[in-house]
């Protein structure tokens, strides 16, 4: 079966085609960061209008890389939510009427749901049961993992999420969107431990986060001056230090409880160097496996959607447009809980 993954869901619009036999087939991203940059943030009527612009040429771009005619895609994906009203709408609604067009299903995907199985996307997949740290710029939670759709939430943000502590970390340092790929560039150059920063909830008896005291922490450090360019960096460090700190204890804090082997990362904070570098140490020394996504794919992407929506596909999900939906038209969700979604 031949998926094409349509994502829309924030400033990456990215097309992919999965085969279930062979693989990925092709994939096209179009990052609209340069876009962005300048508001310091995602405006999303101008991530909206630029979806619009992209899906097709993008969709034509992956079909023509992978050899595949139109008319043999067996099915769409595309996501449903979490995201921006508007720009999930534009993949939504080009999806569904592929689909209609074409005569095949459609299915709408939790695009958290792609972030989470993505790993399983590598060449030594993980196995079911796991515990899962997703770590994007909206969310932060740990999910034990029992299957496709059986997700039950352990912990996560009460206030911030790891990858909007990054990226607002980075803004106080008068570093570009997105904060998280700056502050880990300037970090290189520094060292954790000359600035203190907070670990908050590092000891609560939880697997909840919160982030939101690192930024007020950091704009203090920024307002005391920071005199050079080597200070700058070393409190990138720590704000780096100080995130990964927390990510790791509380990860290995929810194997421990849950006694799943195997811990999965994703997400875009999933990419960076530090977490992996801590990650992969603190599981060898527990004697538990953790997998990553592939770096390409830590951020948002098509594969994982089209990736998500064969396998719901395969164990028979109901389509949500297109042939053999249950209702007409299509929907978004622009909130959407990941644990409230059906197992298939
Ligand atoms: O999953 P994603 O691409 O989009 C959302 O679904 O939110 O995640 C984006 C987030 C941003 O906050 C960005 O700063 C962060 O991932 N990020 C990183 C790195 N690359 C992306 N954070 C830390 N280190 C990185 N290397
Ligand atoms: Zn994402």
């Amino acid at each position: 079966m031949k998926v094409l993954g349509i994502e829309t869901s924030c400033d990456e619009t990215g097309i992919a085609l999965y085969c279930t036999e062979r693989g990925l087939l092709g994939q096209a991203l179009h990052s609209q960061t340069a876009m962005h940059e300048r508001y310091g943030g995602v405006v999303p009527e101008l991530a909206s209008r630029d979806h619009i612009r992209r899906v097709l040429p993008l969709t034509g771009q992956v079909l023509s890389q992978a050899g595949v005619d139109v008319s043999a895609i067996d099915a769409i994906a595309y996501t449903e939510g979490p995201g921006l009203a508007g720009a999930l709408l534009v993949g939504a609604g080009i999806g569904a009427s592929m689909a209609f067009a074409l005569g095949i299903p459609a299915i709408g995907i939790h695009h958290l749901e792609g972030h989470l199985l993505s790993p399983l996307l590598s060449a030594d997949p993980p196995a079911f049961p796991f515990v899962a740290l997703l770590v994007s710029g909206g969310h932060t939670q740990l999910m034990a993992v029992t299957g496709i759709g059986r997700y039950a939430l352990l912990g996560e943000t009460l206030d911030d999420a790891a990858g909007e502590a990054f990226d607002k970390s980075a803004q106080l340092l008068g570093l570009g969107y997105p904060g998280g790929p700056a502050i880990s560039r300037l970090a290189a150059s520094g060292s954790a431990g000359r600035y203190r920063l907070p670990r908050p909830m590092l000891h609560s008896d939880d697997l909840d986060f919160s982030f939101s005291g690192l930024k007020t922490a950091v704009l203090t450090a920024v307002r005391r001056g920071l005199p050079d360019e080597q200070a700058r960096a070393d409190l990138a460090a720590e704000v780096e230090a100080a995130i990964v700190d927390v990510l790791v204890a509380k990860s290995l804090r929810a194997v421990r409880e849950t006694g799943h082997e195997r811990l999965v990362v994703a997400g875009g904070v999933s990419a960076n160097r530090r977490l992996r570098e801590q990650l992969a140490a603190a599981s060898a020394q527990a004697r538990l496996r953790v997998c990553f996504p592939e770096l390409a794919l830590c951020s948002d992407n098509g594969a994982m959607i089209a990736f998500a929506g064969a396998l719901r596909l395969q164990a028979g999900a109901t389509p949500t447009a297109g042939v053999g939906a249950s209702i007409d038209g299509y929907r978004v969700r622009p909130r959407w809980a990941l644990d409230a979604l059906p197992a298939v």
